[in-house]
């Protein structure tokens, strides 16, 4: 047993999310933003400069979102009133960068315009007033929705359906409307059902996903997609495994593809720590090598960036730091994890990075160890701050888990062509 360095990554240039999870064989890496002004962003005009500078590099976010914009309050104020300003901004923002559009959302309980819950309708108002909003905002950005989430959060969090106008008057018809009008409207889009707390394998509000998509589906009308939100928690997120099982799950459906459509991982106030972010490290990381192990899983986007402009501190005011940038764009850990990962991966095949030569400097005694904290804080440490160790390991071995996390100009890549399938336990 000799040790040889575990060199990390050499420091990231900018712009590299996209980049990599395309070359691991995802579609996108993306973020959702917003208008310029809106509450989150609103006291952080200083740094709209530097944010719209990361934004813009494809290298980093290939796909993007409107955070808010397309949502009915902003879309139809009044009825059968019509107004894409807001919507715009963003689209348009996407179609001028180059950038894949998701739509979001056309069937909501929440950011409705107040007049749609005003009214004690009959169901043949609400479902033309429905219809009118479908075709009306479907039909406008026809051929420029890569996805459209059809219909967002219709589960409440037992399960059940989620008692909203559209439910209270039209009960589970209201879904499969929202389904063949949105396929009418505009038939080359990916239709999604889009929700959160859904990315657990065992938990009732994914069985109430499941059972929600599939009676769509029963129902001979298209549902391509199902959208994991992914607002997760860095204290307690779900594994690797837990994903692709999840994932799985709803493949086997009959859906086409999954995908993680509003990730962020928050962290508990007060502070930020190294612990924090290493399990937030873990959490995004998590993500990231379930999305590429599962072929279905489409693309990962980020509920924005940059911390000031998370919803996460105005929602949930014991949260904070649940993007990628602080303030001062200085970037968590979280993101070399999450780089680590796709550079693990040639189109979703596993590929191995064998140490080339050993390096001296590593010998007993000369290398910096992990601090006497063992092989496997040593490996995670590595992983999640970028940091070189030198670790343990039979030389000339085939490569181990740890060596294959690794990149750096002393190791060269091949690919062992056997990617693996399977959840490994994390
Ligand atoms: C949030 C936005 O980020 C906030 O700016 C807004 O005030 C409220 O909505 N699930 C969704 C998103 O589908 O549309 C929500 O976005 C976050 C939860």
């Amino acid at each position: 047993m000799r040790l040889v360095p575990f060199v990390a990554a050499l420091p990231l240039a900018s712009g590299q999310l996209h980049k990599w999870a395309t070359k691991a064989g995802l579609e996108y890496y993306g973020s959702a933003t917003d208008t310029p002004g809106f509450r989150e962003r609103e006291p952080y005009a200083a740094a709209y400069a530097t944010y719209d500078a990361i934004f813009a590099n494809n290298d980093e976010f290939g796909q993007t979102t409107p955070t808010n914009g397309q949502k009915w309050m902003f879309v139809e104020p009044e009825p059968g009133v019509f107004n894409f300003t807001e919507g715009d901004i963003v689209a348009d923002l996407a179609r001028k960068q180059g950038k894949l559009l998701r739509c979001h959302a056309l069937i909501w309980h929440s950011q409705l315009a107040p007049w749609v819950e005003a009214t004690k309708w009959t169901p043949e108002e609400l479902k033309a007033i429905m219809k009118r909003h479908i075709f009306g905002v479907a039909s406008y950005y026809k051929g420029r929705c890569h996805h459209w989430d059809v219909v967002n959060e219709a589960l409440d969090e037992d399960g059940t359906y989620r008692k909203s106008v559209f439910f209270n008057v039209l009960g589970e018809e209201y879904l499969k409307l929202a389904f063949q009008w949105a396929a009418e409207a505009d038939p080359g889009a990916k239709l999604y059902y889009n929700d959160y707390g859904i990315e657990r394998p065992a938990s009732v509000k994914t069985a109430g996903a499941k059972r929600l998509v599939k009676m769509i589906l029963d129902a001979g009308l298209r549902v391509d997609g199902i959208g994991m939100q992914g607002h997760l928690h860095a204290d307690n997120h779900a594994t690797m495994a837990d994903h692709m099982n999840t994932m799985q799950q709803y493949v086997d459906l009959g859906v086409h593809e999954v995908a993680f459509t509003e990730l962020d991982v928050r962290i508990k106030t007060p502070g930020v720590n190294e612990t924090k972010l290493a399990w937030q490290a873990d959490s995004y990381a998590a993500v990231a090598e379930a999305c590429v192990r599962v072929k279905q899983c489409v693309g990962i986007t980020i509920w924005d960036f940059y911390d000031p402009f998370s919803w996460i501190p105005h929602v949930f005011p014991d949260n904070h730091a649940a993007g990628l940038w602080f303030e001062d764009f200085t970037k968590h850990p979280a993101y070399d994890a999450i780089i680590n990962v796709f550079k693990r991966f040639d189109n979703r095949k596993e590929i191995a990075v064998v140490p080339e030569k050993p390096v001296d400097d590593c010998k007993e005694g000369k290398g910096k160890d992990a601090k006497g904290k063992g092989k496997k804080r040593s490996l995670r440490s590595a992983r999640t701050t970028g940091k070189s160790y030198c670790i343990e390991q039979n030389w000339g071995q085939p490569p181990t888990r740890g060596t294959t996390k690794t990149t750096s100009a002393a190791f060269t890549t091949t690919s062992t062509g056997n990617g693996i399938q399977t959840p490994s336990p994390t």
